[in-house]
């Protein structure tokens, strides 16, 4: 039988790190509603986010980030903070023996996704990286239909996510937000929004990212000093898969309007398209002349929120004791994509995706990181059967 993960086998006591959008519209909001979890703390430097989380799920708030990866108590963290916190806050609660559930990307390095994966593994913790993009109904629809070969195999796809960006989203809502800004984001939207395409793709098709050539760019989206951003605003990326597919990839903050999350994957017997049809997520046309279309849930936009399922599968895993689909590899990949994206525009040039974790020399140059920090018991909670 598996070993449990958590301290009472009954319940997972779970501290959120940041108190923004994420946390507030997915993982406070899909927790508070799972009975086999405990919101234990929330922290997050503006304490009225904090706060108003708190009047929302009923979440102690805590003082600081230490106070709550110290607390003994709680079994597992989620990182919902800008992505420069990813890596140190990820590592500072594995070593302190918490689960951990990082937000995507995963972090704004190689050398620190590296670190990250191997601070797991030494501490025998879980790390899950918040790719909610698989659970999406008519992406899971698409991996049944992709695995049975109803369209054959797969020889080319186009892949689009994009919005008019992520100031209307964020807490920090209006062009001071720190997605636009690189020290807190390290890359725009082809960080945001590319690097869920980097990942979806790869586990739709069973195979990884092997190259890309990409022009990345920023275009519209101005700061608070009414200045472009120092991050990108539109991405087009080719993409070659390890298996010979071969790829269109767009990310953008400037498809104003309705956001765009359409995939299309061209097979030797017909094609199958995705997020087009807001009453058939999933159509299928084949060269034969038949076609069907799937009546299953919806993408969620930023706008219209579907649950993710991400946190209730994390808890799963760990009541479970079993490994978390959404690993930090695969997270290290997606993120490896979009860094060999961002190199292939400085270059001009195809660039190979690194899909191995950097080695101990080049992990080690990487910036030391302070180890990080308790608190009381709340009733239990049903075991899962
Ligand atoms: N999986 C998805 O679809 C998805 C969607 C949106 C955002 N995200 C990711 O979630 C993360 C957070 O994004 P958001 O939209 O919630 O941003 P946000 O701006 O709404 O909130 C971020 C919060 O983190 C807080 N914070 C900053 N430093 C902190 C620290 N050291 N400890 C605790 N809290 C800290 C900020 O004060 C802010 O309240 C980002 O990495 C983003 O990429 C993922």
């Amino acid at each position: 039988m598996a070993k449990k993960q958590v301290a009472n086998e009954e319940v997972v006591r779970i501290g959120l790190l940041g108190a923004g959008s994420i946390a507030l519209f997915r993982h406070g909001l899909e927790l508070s509603q799972n009975p086999y979890a405990e919101l234990a703390a929330v922290y997050d430097p503006i304490t009225e986010r904090a706060e108003y989380l708190s009047s929302l799920y009923n979440v102690p708030v805590v003082k600081s980030e230490k106070a709550l990866i110290d607390d003994k108590s709680i079994d597992a963290v989620i990182v919902c903070t800008p992505n420069s916190e990813h890596a140190r806050l990820t590592i500072a609660a594995l070593k302190a023996g918490k689960h951990v559930l990082c937000e995507k990307p995963m972090a704004t390095s190689l050398k620190d996704a590296t670190e990250m994966i191997t601070t797991a593994e030494k501490c025998g913790k879980k790390l899950m990286i918040g790719h909610n993009q698989c659970l999406m109904s008519p992406h899971l629809k698409a991996k049944q239909l992709l695995s049975e070969g109803v369209i054959g195999d797969v020889l080319t796809f186009r892949t689009a996510f994009g919005h008019g960006g992520p100031e209307t989203w964020s807490q920090d809502n209006g062009p001071h937000t720190w997605f636009f800004k690189k020290e807190k984001a390290y890359v725009g939207c082809m960080g945001d929004l590319g690097v869920h395409k980097c990942y979806l793709i790869p586990w739709l098709l069973g195979t990884d990212i092997e190259e890309v050539s990409a022009y990345i760019a920023t275009m519209d989206k101005k700061n608070e000093k009414g200045e472009l951003i120092t991050v990108d605003d539109n991405a087009v990326v080719i993409l070659k898969m390890a298996n010979g597919v071969l790829g269109q990839l767009t990310a953008s903050w400037t498809y104003y309007g309705p956001e765009d999350n359409i995939t299309t994957f061209y097979g030797t017997k017909g094609r199958m398209i995705l997020g087009a049809d807001p009453d058939y997520p999933v159509e299928v046309y084949l060269a034969n002349g038949e076609a069907a279309k799937y009546k299953v849930g919806a993408v969620a936009t930023n706008t219209v929120q579907v649950k993710s399922g991400i946190p209730d599968l994390f808890v799963d895993c760990l009541l479970d004791g079993i490994d978390v689909p959404f690993d930090g590899l695969k997270g290290y990949k997606a993120l490896a994509a979009v860094v060999a994206c961002m190199d292939s525009n400085d270059a001009g040039k195809a660039i190979k995706v690194k899909n191995t974790l950097l080695c101990d020399c080049e992990t080690k140059k990487a910036p030391a990181r302070k180890a990080a920090p308790a608190r009381k018991a709340a009733p239990a909670k049903k075991m899962k059967k």
